[in-house]
């Protein structure tokens, strides 16, 4: 059985998912795409030999051969059309963060349970090997009661500002990974945050209201305790490290690298850098992260990461988003009931 995908978005993610889904996936076919800006769904059309391309996006959620929707386009579209999807009852896999405030996420999770339709949310790190590798260290008891979460999450460059503005900012398009990931690593809610931030990067981003530097601290239901270290510019690259310390001992994943030689001479021993962005270090996982999506939906099983991971991470952002304005810990009850 194969299905039939329509995209909508052919920006940076858009295109990563194309180049699966045609390349990688063999159960899926993209069979339409859509783009408010023409030139990118032809482009993408042209690309990946995809047989209809439009700048409607509606056209593709309604098309007759568009079997399941991907929503890869500008944060701010994704609830409307998740709505859309839902109204026309087809699966639906969007882009994380499903909005940027918690009434438009609500009223698209609502729209998704009135239509019965699957959602998958993009939280593609969690299919990622090294980090569904730490979930299992911790979930099979391998290191015993968690009581400590480290997550490093540094970007290798800052969007352009632009995108800064309308993203959402740190907490909410780039954070909103980690904290989701410090949820799945830990199997536990995050109930509080603390965050310390600050403008270290580009004045530019400070002037648009946004901090580039941050450590969030976080309190679990469980009682354990975890730091989210961010930084929008680390000057050797994606830098992307976890560690979770328990009563039986502690296990960790470091960088990935496009190969694993050291050199050693008289004066050093050195390697080459990690692999760039996300469009490198996270290949696998977003095969993979289509690939459950496709196998959830042919089979009719429930989606591995769904529409209240999405909400969960929400709230966390928000949350610290909050904490950073008010220079307090914020429980995530104050923010979402
Ligand atoms: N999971 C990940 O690793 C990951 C990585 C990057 C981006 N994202 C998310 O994906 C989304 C897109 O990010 P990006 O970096 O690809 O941005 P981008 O700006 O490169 O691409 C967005 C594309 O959507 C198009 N678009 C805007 N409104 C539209 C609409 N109503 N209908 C159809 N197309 C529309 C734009 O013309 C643009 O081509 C964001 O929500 C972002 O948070 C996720």
């Amino acid at each position: 059985m194969t299905l039939n995908i329509g995209l909508i978005g052919a920006g940076r993610i858009g295109l990563v998912h194309a180049a699966t889904i045609t390349q990688r996936v063999p159960s899926a076919r993209l069979v339409a795409v859509a783009d408010v800006n023409e030139a990118a769904a032809r482009a993408c059309a042209e690309r990946y030999n995809v047989p209809f391309f439009t700048a409607d996006p509606h056209a593709v959620i309604e098309h007759a051969d568009v079997h399941a929707v991907l929503i890869c386009s500008s944060t701010d579209t994704h609830a409307p059309l998740i709505e859309a999807a839902a109204r026309a009852g087809k699966p639906i896999f969007c882009e994380k963060p499903i909005a940027l405030d918690l009434a438009a996420v609500d009223r698209a999770l609502d729209a998704v349970a009135r239509a019965g339709v699957p959602l998958q949310v993009g939280f593609n790190r969690r299919f990622d090997p090294n980090f569904e590798r730490l979930r299992r260290a911790v979930a099979e008891g391998e290191i015993g009661e968690p009581h400590l979460l480290h997550i490093i999450s540094r970007d290798p460059a800052p969007p352009p500002i632009e995108y800064v503005k309308v993203s959402g900012g740190l907490f909410l398009d780039m954070a909103i990974h980690d904290f989701d990931m410090a949820r799945f690593l830990l199997g536990s809610e995050i109930e509080e945050v603390f965050v310390a931030g600050a403008v270290r990067v580009d004045p530019a981003i400070g002037e648009a209201g946004d901090v580039d530097t941050a450590v969030t601290l976080l309190r679990f239901a469980s009682g354990a305790i975890g730091t989210i270290d961010n930084s929008r510019r680390a000057a050797y690259g994606y830098d992307q490290r976890a560690e979770v310390f328990g009563s039986k001992g502690m296990a960790q994943t470091l960088n990935n690298y496009p190969n694993q030689v050291i050199v050693s001479t008289a004066e050093s021993v050195r390697r080459d850098l990690p692999l760039h962005f996300f469009m490198q270090r996270y290949v696998e996982s977003y095969q993979r992260e289509i690939e459950a999506f496709v196998q959830a939906v042919l089979e009719g099983t429930p989606p591995p990461v769904n529409g209240d991971d999405g909400r969960a991470a929400t709230v966390a952002a928000l949350a610290a988003k909050r904490s950073l304005q008010e220079g307090r810990p914020v429980r995530l009850r104050e923010v979402s009931a």
